[in-house]
């Protein structure tokens, strides 16, 4: 294949990354709670029951901000079921996930958790069966120093001091049918601008993110944001967006092509967002919380198959196992948010442990990385810094990605896919400039040649490849380093100039000492 040219400059910059764009999330689904974080009487279990082997590889993958405790189980939570005496809390019907929810974690664990993980926690809070007051006593509850009696509640249970919590989201994903009390926009602006008018009365340093579209093919899409927007404006800072890519086809030039497609939909929601404010002549500017976005279609269900389970307790359900092209899509998909960095300003990886999750784990067993751990770990610890604009020009192919919505297949015809995706980011303090590129051709190395003005000297620090012969090839509980990162051997540099050989298919992060403070 002819090289592939890309041209930056040090001082042409598209943003610099927020720490929130590094997210991810946990759900009280499946095993991704009981099993996954937490596991009391596991071997590696602290007092508190969390699984210490978990936390391990949770501090590895470096997320950064983490969404609880849903997801579609947000729109049926009474978040006062899952604080207090853990012997006195209820047993409910999760109509989500058609389970048994135990409520033996809950808030006030989930806080201890992110502490000890370092994380900022997001709570997301129940727009569907509940609304405005729910939503103000939890952070009454949560934010509240003392003095009241939910407030009080909280330091009765053993959190003295207040969670402070800041991100919280407006319901998830209420413009789905299969949400419980899904909302047309109009309803589901007016009663998320009431919540969100009460929870910053409570604590005005909140920030909200309201629910846009949860996907792209949504029927609704573009009308609702437009409407969600207009009744809840001057109350939040976000509205977030959803997508899950597929391979249903085996089409795999179109499954890596469809990450393209994530920046389509940012830029409609900016759009959108920058219209609702121009017609307000406003100079706010709405940012996007990308808020669940990964690989996702084995181990879709409908509620029809999960009630024939009889109401299990955490059934390992969702647990989708990734190969190479899913890490490589992945990969993508982490391109894609760092190019819109000025306005993707929080993004959470749906989701951390055993349900759609970069890290898996064995009930009472180890705890391994999937392949899919390994560009999110490269995204979070090397994505940090100003994303500068690169112009690309390389060789392109056509692709039509299928997204079906149920038994019907909605195509998305994508005429000009270019082999390569990039981003270049630019660490000022480490004095680094980190190249994430993807390989998008299945059978033709790709030679890249790059130039780095503005930037004196170029050397080579750490240059990593994905890639295997095998597309399919997994990591398993008895292999769990069958796909690892490995050196990318051809990589030359020469003053502001770089050169190498991108294999076939692959996922390559090449990192640049500039020297500290350039
Ligand atoms: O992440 C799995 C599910 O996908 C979430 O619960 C829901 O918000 C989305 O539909």
């Amino acid at each position: 294949m002819r090289s592939v040219e890309v041209r930056l400059h040090r001082d042409f910059a598209i943003g610099a990354t927020d720490p929130r764009l590094f997210g991810a999330f946990l759900e009280h689904l499946g095993r991704c709670i009981y099993g996954g974080i937490f596991e009391p009487g596991h071997p590696t279990a602290d007092a508190q029951g969390f699984r210490g082997d978990v936390m391990a590889l949770v501090r590895q993958l470096a997320p950064t901000i983490m969404r609880y405790p849903g997801g579609n189980f947000v729109s049926g939570y009474n978040w006062e079921d899952g604080v207090g005496p853990v012997g006195e809390r209820p047993r409910r019907l999760d109509l989500a996930w058609m389970s048994t929810e135990t409520n033996q974690f809950g808030t006030n664990e989930f806080i201890d958790w992110c502490r000890m993980a370092n994380i900022e926690p997001m709570l997301a809070v129940n727009l569907g069966t509940r609304g405005a007051d729910a939503a103000r006593n939890m952070v009454e509850y949560c934010n509240h120093p003392g003095g009241t009696t939910l407030s009080d509640l909280r330091r009765k249970h053993g959190w003295e001091k207040p969670h402070g919590v800041k991100f919280w989201c407006l319901g998830n994903e209420m413009d789905g049918p299969w949400q419980m009390e899904a909302k047309t926009a109009t309803e589901y602006g007016r009663v998320a601008h009431e919540s969100a008018k009460m929870m910053k009365w409570i604590d005005p340093s909140l920030e909200l993110a309201g629910c846009g579209s949860s996907g792209r093919r949504m029927p609704t899409f573009g009308s609702w944001e437009d409407t969600v927007l207009e009744h809840t404006f001057d109350h939040v800072e976000y509205i977030s967006l959803h997508t899950y890519l597929n391979n249903y086809d085996s089409d795999t030039p179109a499954f890596l092509a469809s990450c393209d497609l994530m920046d389509s939909f940012i830029d409609e929601v900016v759009a959108i967002a920058d219209a609702v404010a121009a017609r307000r002549r406003s100079s706010k500017r709405i940012m996007l919380s990308f808020d669940e976005w990964n690989i996702w279609y084995r181990t879709r269900r409908n509620r029809a198959a999960r009630i024939k389970e009889g109401w299990p307790v955490a059934p390992p359900i969702l647990e989708e196992i990734y190969n190479v092209e899913d890490a490589l899509a992945f990969g993508g998909c982490c391109i894609s948010l760092l190019n819109h960095a000025d306005r993707v300003t929080a993004a959470c990886l749906a989701q951390l442990v055993n349900v759609i999750a970069p890290i898996m784990t064995e009930t009472g067993g180890p705890a391994w990385r999937q392949t899919i751990f390994h560009p999110f770990a490269h995204f979070s610890r090397f994505g940090r810094g100003r994303v500068l604009r690169t112009e690309i020009d390389s060789p392109t192919y056509s692709a039509n990605y299928n997204d079906p919505n149920g038994p019907q297949d909605v195509f998305f015809p994508m005429p000009a896919v270019p082999y390569l995706k990039l981003a270049a980011v630019h660490d000022q303090k480490a004095g680094q400039l980190n190249v994430f590129a993807l390989n998008r051709s299945l059978t033709e190395e790709l030679p890249l040649r790059l130039h780095a003005a503005g930037f004196a000297k170029l050397d080579v620090k750490q240059a990593l490849q994905l890639c295997d012969a095998d597309l399919q090839a997994v990591n398993t509980k008895d292999a769990p380093d069958r796909v690892a990162p490995k050196p990318l051997a051809a990589v030359r540099t020469a003053g502001d100039r770089l050169e190498a050989t991108l294999p076939p298919a692959s996922w390559n992060v090449i990192q640049l000492n500039v020297g500290a403070n350039s």
